[in-house]
């Protein structure tokens, strides 16, 4: 027998063997290797309401939608549904009703492009932007690490702006944009989540969001607003306006994600890009239309099904994901509040552990007195039964960060808990080790 074509990495596209790219994998191999420790690491979804029998609802009710609403004949849902189809997808009308019923804000359906996943939205939106190789983008740190590794497979490189607790530091966006200038590169665009950040839990003030779009306007650049987490207040209602629904200008390519508000497996999240693109030939037409030429050779198109399924289900609750997602919600904000209070409970003052409380999301950051490596992440797993993600998976560099993630979407209060007291004995242990002093 002949051997088998052997390939050396470094024959490959970068992007393949670098660390954003590797981190997906790693903590999936980890939680796989320790299926009985609790996770505090997934940022998946809440499993107990998810209904099978919801399923073939949702696909009627499009149907419905299709032949009532739309007023489509037999042959025409068949070929909606079974056909290869609109590359911009066929939930349009209704992401435009689901922004105007949830957010206040009034967008043109045909600026609306149906993805496959909130992944894919960034990568169109990415590849569209990356023109010419002084190109830059932006994004602020900690960065979701989706963001990062779609920039890797673009040669998009990354200049991280500080988040800190305000969620952007705008001084500090100001001085990388002009650092960035200054060595002759292009700002592209800021890549941000104002609500409830991945990893960080961290939301944007009104005011700050204000000044950052006033200042996107003054420096001529694009804002990327990704919001997978916006409806999920910890206290159940107060939500700030999204930067698109501030947006005068037109400054903001807004990504949606149906994954944590209808299900991840449909795999169906979406773009909303009106920007204005002026053609060679002087025709003025949307970003949109340019990122659908790019989908059409990436996916061709969204599953047409999967969208029948997010579209039923929009349908079934008047297009507000805010009303299909109340017992989520109060899931999510539940677990949120009580993380906090646990957290506060084991590492009372003048505890060296810190983390910050979040005002709404999946996520919180424990800040400890000691870097936070994958080592220590199978050691936590192997020995203490409790996962977590380490920090540095969401910068973009090499340097040791002292803080893990938590997250709380897809557990419950008890596994919260019995997490929390893992952590807290592994985080003795550690310091004990290391000779920190625990008060
Ligand atoms: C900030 C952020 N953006 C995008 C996504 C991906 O969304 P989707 O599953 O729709 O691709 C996630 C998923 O966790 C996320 O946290």
């Amino acid at each position: 027998m002949s051997r088998p074509v052997e390939i050396d990495v470094a024959a490959l596209h970068p992007a393949v063997d670098d660390p954003a790219l590797n981190s997906m994998n790693f903590l999936n191999e980890v939680a796989q290797r320790y299926p009985d420790a609790v996770s505090l690491a997934a940022g998946r979804p809440y499993e107990e309401y998810f209904d099978a029998d919801a399923l073939p609802r949702y696909l009627d009710r499009f149907r419905r939608y299709l032949t009532d609403d739309l007023g489509y004949d037999e042959a025409g849902v068949r070929r909606t549904l079974f056909q290869y189809g609109r590359t911009k997808g066929i939930l349009h009308e209704l992401v435009a009703r689901n922004l105007a019923v949830d957010e206040g804000v009034t967008v043109d359906p045909e600026a609306v492009v149906v993805t496959v996943g909130c992944q894919e939205a960034m990568f169109l939106v990415l590849r569209a932007l990356r023109a010419d190789p002084r190109d830059v983008l932006l994004a602020v740190a900690p960065t979701y690490v989706g963001l990062t590794g779609a920039a890797r497979l673009l040669d998009f490189p990354v200049r991280p702006v500080r988040g800190g607790p305000d969620g952007i530091d705008l001084a500090d966006l100001r001085a990388q944009l002009a650092r960035a200038r200054a060595a002759g590169e292009r700002p592209r665009a800021c890549y941000l989540m104002p609500d409830f950040a991945n990893p960080s839990g961290v939301s944007i003030g009104l005011a700050d969001r204000r000044r950052l779009l006033d200042l996107a306007e003054a420096e001529d650049l694009l804002l990327i607003e990704d919001n997978p987490y916006g409806l999920f207040p910890a206290d159940g209602t107060t939500r700030l306006p999204t930067l698109k629904a501030l947006d005068e200008w037109g400054r903001v390519v807004y990504l949606g994600s149906f994954a944590k508000t209808v299900l991840p497996g449909a795999r169906v999240g979406y773009v909303l890009a009106d920007q204005r693109v002026r053609g060679a030939d002087g025709t003025v037409g949307l970003l949109a239309d340019q990122l659908a030429k790019i989908k059409s050779m990436v996916t061709v198109n969204t599953s047409p099904i999967a969208q029948a399924v997010v579209g039923g289900r929009l349908l079934a609750h008047g297009c507000s994901l805010a009303r299909a997602n109340e017992r989520e919600r109060a899931v999510y904000a539940g677990n949120v509040r009580h993380l906090a209070a646990g957290l506060a409970r084991r590492f009372p003052p003048p505890s060296p552990v810190r983390w910050n409380v979040p005002s709404g999301g999946f996520f919180a950051v424990v800040t400890v007195p000691f870097p936070v490596d994958d080592a220590l992440l199978a050691r936590s797993a192997q020995e203490f039964g409790v996962l977590w993600t380490p920090m540095a998976h969401f910068y973009d560099d090499t340097a040791a960060v002292d803080a893990l993630r938590l997250s709380v979407s897809a557990v419950t209060r008890e596994q919260i808990d019995l997490g929390l007291d893992r952590l807290a004995a592994l985080l003795a242990d550690e310091m004990d080790r290391r000779g920190v002093s625990v008060t």
